[in-house]
């Protein structure tokens, strides 16, 4: 049986996939960012993950105003690097676990989660920015990817209850597939950042550190928060945080904290890092 072992979050700020490819890391700036994710990269080689399903959102790079799924599971054998407008960043092409992926597509939209399926798609700084501050830069990406994709960018978005449920069934459909499979569930972006309007540039570190203890501590309070409130108190692009609750639904009721980083600022944004083991 595959097995939802741990999980992370992180954010996935463009900046810092662009510092890292141009061998920035170790400048004053930028040092202090990637530091907090060195005791992730060392965790992550001995727990050898099989498959990351890595909870992100597109931004406007493989969807448009267009078509906006609310979420959305790729289903392809890989996924190439999106060209956000100064050429695909210089990392490996994402291969993904297609037979985990119908999997999922299948248990889940019975489960009654309206999953759109993806079959072909480019993957934005969105993935590849954790992938890199976790994996730093391999020849090849050491697991396998399965992109679930979020709106968090066109109002509204989903609830982050409704994102925390998505998560618990996420758990329910991996311990249903029929391979032993290491699993790690990703939820990304965050932390508070607002990169328009008069309050471009909110941060606001009282918030985020309250939201980093109640992962762990109280996410019943976490999955009550309402868009407004993330709003009013993490800048219009907070919102994202709502993927971090699917990570933690699929991580079942007990769980751990074994990492955490939270440093300011990266580019417009707090950057927070938590690593959770399941326990149960
Ligand atoms: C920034 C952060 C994001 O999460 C993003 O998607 C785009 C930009 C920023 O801080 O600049
Ligand atoms: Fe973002």
């Amino acid at each position: 049986m595959a097995r939802v072992m741990a999980g992370l979050t992180t954010s996935h700020v463009p900046a810092i996939g662009a510092a890292w490819d141009q061998g920035l890391h170790e400048t004053p700036y930028w040092a202090p960012v990637f530091r907090g994710y060195q005791w992730t990269k060392d965790w992550i080689g001995e727990e050898n993950p099989d498959v990351v399903i890595l909870v992100y959102n597109d931004h406007a790079s493989a969807f448009s105003l267009e078509m906006i799924p609310t979420f959305a599971i790729g289903c392809a054998d890989d996924f190439a690097i999106a060209d956000e407008g100064w050429g695909p960043r210089p990392v490996p092409t994402v291969v993904g676990a297609p037979r985990l992926a119908c999997h999922l597509a299948q248990s889940l939209i019975l489960d009654e989660f309206d999953m759109t399926i993806i079959n072909q798609m480019d993957v934005d700084h969105g993935l590849t920015v954790p992938l890199s501050l976790v994996f730093g830069s391999p020849e090849r990406w050491p697991a396998r990817v399965i992109p679930l994709a979020v709106n968090v960018v066109q109002y509204p978005p989903p609830t982050g209850e409704r994102c925390f449920k998505l998560g618990r069934a996420i758990r329910r459909a991996v311990e249903s597939f029929d391979e032993d499979l290491n699993v790690q569930v990703w939820g990304t972006g965050g932390m508070s950042h607002q990169l328009q309007g008069t309050r471009a540039g909110l941060i606001n570190q009282e918030y985020d550190r309250m939201i980093l203890d109640k992962m762990t501590a109280d996410v019943a309070a976490l999955r009550a928060i309402p868009h407004l409130e993330y709003l009013r108190e993490t800048g219009s692009e907070g919102i994202e945080m709502v993927m971090w609750l699917i990570m933690r639904g699929a991580l079942g009721d007990d769980v751990e904290e074994l990492h955490r980083h939270y440093h300011v600022p990266a580019s417009n944004t707090a950057v927070g890092h938590l690593v959770l083991r399941a326990r149960d």
